[in-house]
């Protein structure tokens, strides 16, 4: 059975001091349980904190990007063996507004998964289709396109470990959710693109995320689908308790 991960993408909300407050609120209210795992990620200048904040809990820290590099003149960013120094688990890769406003392509959101599983860090890869796609009958094409760029030259044994988040472009904060059963479609066909590119062993191991305007009223349906294993959550994991209530329908 798959291990259930409701994870919060905090984008470029919060203050320091409303990061702490949420995780001293949420640690002491999570529900002990071994069915699911939660993860916050949080802007990078807040991990090393929350790390340590959250240590000896359930609760796990993640990022919302990284580079490949291990190191390099590259202004601004963050190498995976620094987040692997912090203690951090997981990385967001390839989010759709990386790859809208950030030039992130298929071919480095592969660099950047392949850095991340050297470094010991699992990837929450990130794929989903435009509107546009969408509505052209286009979007299992694209996202298995997207899957098979961002796993070339990964082992099964590390694919085994990865987590894939199906975002639909326009249902992020947008109030529009997939329905379930649309949702669960794209999941299993992405399940099924792993089918081809490993074996049926990876393929049921994989664990897939539906995100996209995912909040405590819908999580529970959504979860009830077969190939839905958790959420990646953008606004609704910004306060303690509509996280905390999420991670609860999930145990
Ligand atoms: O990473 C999270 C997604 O972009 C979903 O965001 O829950 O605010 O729609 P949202």
């Amino acid at each position: 059975m798959r291990k259930r991960i409701i994870a919060g993408n905090w984008k470029m909300y919060k203050m320091m001091d409303e990061a702490k407050s949420f995780v001293a609120e949420v640690k002491g209210r999570l529900p002990e349980t071994e069915l699911v795992e939660a993860v916050i990620c949080p802007p990078s200048l807040f991990l090393a904190e929350l790390v340590n904040q959250s240590e000896g809990t359930s609760l796990k820290i993640g990022a919302q990007t990284m580079h490949d590099a291990a190191e390099g003149a590259y202004t601004g960013e963050v190498s995976p063996n620094m987040l692997a120094d912090l203690n951090v688990q997981y990385v967001i890769l390839g989010h759709s507004e990386r790859r809208q406003y950030f030039n992130e392509t298929d071919e480095s959101v592969n660099r950047k998964v392949l850095a991340a599983f050297a470094n010991g860090l699992t990837p929450i890869v990130c794929v989903g289709e435009s509107l546009e796609e969408r509505e052209g009958g286009k979007t299992v094409e694209r996202v298995a396109l997207q899957v098979n760029k961002a796993f070339e030259g990964v082992s099964a044994d590390q694919a085994k470990e990865a987590i894939i988040a199906y975002e639909p472009i326009w249902a992020i904060g947008t109030g529009k959710t997939a329905t379930a059963e649309d949702a669960n479609d794209v999941c299993k066909e992405i399940r099924h693109e792993i089918g081809k590119l490993y074996d049926k062993n990876t393929a049921s191991a994989i664990r897939i995320q539906y995100g996209g305007s995912v909040k405590p009223a819908n999580i529970g349906e959504l979860l009830s689908m077969e190939h839905i294993d958790g959420a990646l959550v953008g606004g609704a994991s910004l306060e303690a308790d509509s996280f905390v209530k999420m991670i609860e329908v999930a145990t």
